[in-house]
């Protein structure tokens, strides 16, 4: 029997996961779970034939320039690839893969806690009854936005802003969204198409956003984009912190603009920004949307998947680049 390649998993994936990935490879684990500096990321990949990183491990040009001729392929564990280098990945003819719609539901479900945890001021509630602090009511207290009927901006209708369409709808609330392109009709489910950012800002109680990091996106939640939106809108990210100026929607918060942000993502994390974690109005969460028990074991096997497929000489299903 051949020998098994030789495969680095960057972090702890679950024992399902690692069970099955050592049956198949010869598997180096990091065991304490820390992230690599970018040194000992290079180092820990020169003698493996596959690297099964996060998006916690930076693969820029200078380090996939560092990998070793034997190592062809980067199967990531995220939808994410926004920390791959793809153009130089595809130079030196390294695959990249991700793990798309296994954790569409998760993390359109953590828009939603995001959105009404916002909107119902959560996190206020939560820390004011663990201090103790809860000594009074009224029926002028604490009181939120209802999002039932109102309009849910989609920045993003791929596959998880579909899924948090399907559930914002749920919610009673209007679906309007922008693409590069319409989906089509039994996607869209009757949503409202936006052929530009600006249109599907102004008509946006709540808008949500689920495209990718890129140049392109990058800062596109900004001081004048916020001003399109209706005052008192509401932002949720569950997908990349860097599609959001953060001094801008720190700024939108305290002049009262927005009502309200609900976000899982950050600029810099861990850690996330010490202005926004300041503010009251505030639902923050440590980008978790896809971290739940079974979307970590569907995307651990779909990382799998796409190395099983590469090894066995096929195109893997999700390849990137
Ligand atoms: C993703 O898959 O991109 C999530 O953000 C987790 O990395």
């Amino acid at each position: 029997m051949p020998d098994k390649p030789r495969l680095l998993i960057t972090r702890k994936l679950t024992d399902a996961v690692l069970i099955r990935a050592a049956r198949d490879y010869d598997v180096t684990v990091n065991a304490d779970d820390h992230v690599f500096a970018t040194d000992e990321l290079i180092a820990k990949c020169q003698d493996v034939d596959a690297v099964l990183p996060c998006h916690s491990e930076h693969f820029s040009a200078d380090v996939i320039s560092a990998l070793p001729e034997r190592l062809k392929i980067i199967a990531n564990h995220s939808v994410g690839v926004d920390h791959v280098d793809l153009v130089a990945a595809k130079d030196a003819g390294v695959v990249v893969t991700n793990t798309p719609d296994v954790l569409s539901d998760a993390t359109a479900e953590i828009a939603m806690l995001c959105m009404l945890g916002a909107a119902r001021r959560g996190a206020e509630g939560d820390a004011m009854i663990r201090a103790g602090k809860w000594d009074f009511w009224s029926p002028a207290f604490m009181v939120g936005r209802q999002v039932t009927g109102k309009r849910f901006g989609v920045l993003g209708m791929g596959r998880v802003g579909q899924v948090a369409a399907e559930r914002a709808r749920g919610f009673g609330m209007i679906v309007h969204y922008h693409n590069r392109k319409p989906v089509p009709e039994h996607l869209a489910k009757g949503a409202v198409f936006h052929d530009t950012v600006e249109g599907l800002f102004a008509n946006s109680d709540v808008l949500s956003l689920h495209c990718p990091a890129t140049p392109q996106t990058t800062g596109i939640i900004n001081k004048d984009t916020i001003a399109l939106l209706p005052d008192r809108a509401i932002l949720v990210n569950t997908a990349r912190g860097n599609l959001v100026d953060e001094a801008a929607l720190a700024d939108a918060l305290e002049s009262g603009k927005l009502f309200a942000a609900g976000l899982d993502v950050f600029c810099d994390e861990p850690g996330g920004n010490q202005r926004i974690s300041a503010l009251k109005n505030v639902f923050l969460l440590p980008h978790v949307g896809s971290a739940t028990e079974e979307t970590r074991d569907a995307m651990g096997y779909r990382a799998l998947d796409n190395l099983d497929a590469y090894f066995k000489g096929r195109e893997p299903g999700d390849r990137v680049a």
